[in-house]
């Protein structure tokens, strides 16, 4: 009898570790972390904390302009058009961790600069992963 209860708590155990790891994070082959494009859609909409949403100075639907025009920033859709799909990833991360590196033509350099504190890798690769689905 005790056997027998061994037997189903050590499947229970073996099963919620599984179902745990499949939760994880999602690293791809290589290891790299893999951006989950809902979870960037709400961040990039909605922030968190001490994020302000990048909705506040950046529209995603073609040729609308977010109702705070002084320190709006270019409109996001269609931007995987614009930047070579080499290099939208490097480019995109940069935009977002060092706004003041690439200041793009006709935009002053307005862009809230303190993504690179707040935001976690894991963060960076869904709001990446979204942009990529504008
Ligand atoms: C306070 C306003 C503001 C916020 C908040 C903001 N941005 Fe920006 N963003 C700008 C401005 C202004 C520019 C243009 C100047 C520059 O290149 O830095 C810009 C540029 C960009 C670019 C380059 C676009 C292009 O056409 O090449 C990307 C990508 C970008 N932002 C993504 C984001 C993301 C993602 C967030 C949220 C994590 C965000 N921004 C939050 C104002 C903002």
């Amino acid at each position: 009898m005790n056997r027998t209860l061994f037997l189903i708590v050590g499947c229970l155990v073996t099963i919620s570790c599984l179902a745990a790891c499949q939760q994880a994070a999602s690293p791809d082959d290589d290891g790299a972390i893999v951006g989950d494009p809902t979870v960037g859609e709400d961040l990039f909409h909605n922030g968190m904390d001490d994020m302000p949403a990048c909705s506040v100075c950046h529209a995603t639907v073609e040729g609308e302009y977010p109702a705070t025009s002084f320190t709006a920033g270019p409109n996001l859709a269609q931007l995987t058009n614009r930047i070579d799909q080499n290099i939208f990833e490097d480019y995109v991360s940069e935009s977002i961790l060092d706004p003041a590196a690439v200041v793009v033509e006709g935009f002053a350099n307005n862009m809230y600069s303190g993504y690179g504190d707040i935001l976690s890798e894991q963060q960076l690769q869904d709001i990446i992963a979204y942009l990529k689905t504008l």
